[in-house]
């Protein structure tokens, strides 16, 4: 299965300006730079790339989990950056509900960025990483033509799961990693703000070969166009860029030692 994202790839239009933004303020490592290009390792197991281009920005929108314990350090830490905070329409910024708490800000290129924490997910499993002590990407936003399609898709080729089947709105899950499947005419919230589909490449990783297999086979079959080696499988859908790649050095056994409830009975 699918056990998180590796890699997520974004346009800018300022290599400076992330760094202003992702290194300067947030405290991000820089894995390797260029005048073209930045990576933020951002975890051990996660890897944040910016690309530039000479064209307008869509918006992503995507979720950084942070450990329950640890939020108010990490909401104190982006409040202190200098960053824009994103308040909901009646001026309240941190959001808290049933044992999840979040906090929404903005980057230099408009990216709809998210800190979120839940109260079941293990803390012991994994180390917080950058000052913001970030666990792992949780969320990448898709908005699609068809979430019901979409979702569909993702599940059948790439055996991830869902809560429910949502018209509008679903998460569908592997592991750590959460695609946010969500209908183009439904803003993001809390700021209304228009869901137009982000340019990226976004890259799953598996450290299950066998399974990296079988999703080639079923792409076979289905006639889905696709590249690949034996360490990865790159594919389009719905105008998303994707990978799917073997992660040899993480631990099969992390989502469900976290908690996570879609991970526990595999
Ligand atoms: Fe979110």
């Amino acid at each position: 299965m699918i056990t998180h994202f590796s890699k997520l790839t974004l346009q800018t239009v300022s290599i400076q300006g992330v760094h202003q933004v992702y290194a300067d303020r947030l405290g991000f490592p820089i894995s390797s730079q260029s005048d073209k290009q930045i990576t933020f390792q951002v975890t051990p197991d996660f890897r944040l790339t910016f690309v530039e281009v000479y064209e307008p920005i869509s918006p992503a929108h995507i979720a950084f989990q942070v450990p329950y314990s640890l939020f108010h350090e990490s909401a104190k830490k982006i409040k202190e950056s200098g960053l824009l905070i994103v308040r909901w329409e009646d001026g309240h910024d941190i959001d808290e509900e049933k044992g999840r708490l979040n906090l929404y800000f903005r980057d230099g290129d408009g990216n709809l960025l998210e800190i979120i924490a839940h109260e079941y997910v293990s803390e012991e499993v994994v180390e917080p990483s950058t000052p913001l002590h970030v666990l792992y990407l949780r969320e990448v936003g898709c908005p699609v033509e068809s979430v019901p399609v979409f979702t569909q898709w993702l599940k059948s080729n790439l055996s991830m799961k869902t809560y429910e089947d949502g018209d509008i709105f679903n998460f569908v899950i592997s592991g750590t990693a959460h695609i946010v499947a969500t209908w183009k005419n439904r803003p993001w919230i809390p700021i209304a703000m228009k869901a137009l589909p982000p340019k990226m490449h976004v890259t799953f990783g598996t450290p299950d070969q066998t399974f990296l297999q079988k999703v080639r086979r079923r792409f076979e079959k289905s006639n889905v166009l696709f590249h690949s080696d034996a360490q990865e499988l790159t594919f389009v859908k719905k105008g998303y860029s994707f990978s799917v790649i073997h992660t040899p050095e993480f631990a099969p056994d992390i989502p469900s030692k976290l908690q996570l409830p879609l991970s526990i009975s595999t």
